[in-house]
């Protein structure tokens, strides 16, 4: 398993004219469906084009454990790519049994996120030719909420995006929806990055935001959310919704409705000088899907 390097991806994007981003979101490992998660690690190996995989957050399944960080990395030395690991609410806001773990028992889960990742932080920058890339994550000791990042993190996040000149994207677990979202269902509330307010405010200060990509929904591309514009967009900036990797999703619109299925979907982000594609491979059929490819034009 190797964490991808700031000069090396910066260099090979050059090469090519543009930088591949492999999505991959909430795996929960081990979780369900093994074989097809290894398979999908199999499949993207093979990909020639990828400069690294992102790991948007909940790779354990339950509680993170020191079981199911062992599952996670078993499972991830299986991708033959670099990647960028971020936390979400199952790698270290739960105890068993899904109590919110006390501010001890979550520092010990972020430590072992960090030793098992092999990380000296939980959130990074990397600055591409055209686009400056934010990777944030779960590392609240004490919210109430699911997807909470930290004061110093946010801190730290509002100093390096106010220094940033060039279209830039942020990768966290959870969406930042906008508040009529949650305030028309309350559960949602723990469906949407926190503190809500803050990063909202931060997003309409800094327009060189241009876009932010989650997990943590579980809502599958066949679901009409996936691409509703009116749900995911909060301004100027596009939310790029991916599905989860552990066959648990929801697929009846606007509902908290999750269903066990075998489908199996990755997202790819091709970022280009002016314009950002997300394309679609279906891991069952073995192709990509176009009707659900989208293309976004940056200024
Ligand atoms: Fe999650």
């Amino acid at each position: 398993m190797k964490i991808v390097d700031q000069d090396e991806v910066l260099s090979d994007s050059v090469q090519k004219g543009y930088c591949h981003i492999l999505m991959l979101a909430d795996p929960h490992f081990p979780g369900r469906i093994h074989e097809k998660k290894k398979q999908v690690l199999k499949t993207a190996s093979t990909w020639n084009d990828i400069d690294f995989a992102a790991v948007l957050g909940d790779i354990c399944d339950i509680c993170g454990d020191t079981s199911e960080y062992k599952a996670s990395l078993d499972f991830l030395k299986l991708l033959k790519k670099p990647l960028i690991p971020i936390s979400g609410n199952h790698d270290c806001f739960f105890e068993e049994g899904f109590f919110p773990a006390s501010p001890d028992g979550r520092t010990k889960k972020i430590k072992l996120f960090k030793d098992t990742f092999g990380l000296p932080e939980l959130y990074r920058e990397i600055k591409l030719p055209w686009y400056n890339l934010y990777f944030l994550s779960v590392d609240s000791l004490n919210s109430k909420y699911f997807a909470t990042i930290s004061d110093s993190q946010l801190k730290w996040f509002e100093e390096k995006i106010k220094q940033s000149r060039k279209p830039s994207i942020v990768f966290f677990h959870a969406p930042l929806l906008e508040e009529k979202t949650f305030r028309f269902m309350p559960a949602l509330i723990d469906f949407v990055a926190h503190p809500h307010e803050e990063l909202s405010r931060i997003v309409q200060e800094n327009p060189s935001i241009i876009m932010w990509v989650s997990g943590h929904l579980h809502i599958a591309p066949e679901n009409p959310y996936f691409f509703n514009e009116e749900a995911t967009k909060n301004g100027k900036m596009i939310n790029i919704l991916n599905c989860d990797l552990n066959g648990q999703s929801i697929f009846a619109g606007a509902t908290l409705h999750f269903e066990f299925h075998e489908k199996v979907w990755t997202r790819s982000l091709y970022l280009y000088p002016n314009k950002i594609e997300a394309k679609i491979f279906d891991h069952i059929s073995c192709e990509w899907v176009e009707k659900w490819n989208r293309s976004y034009l940056v200024s």
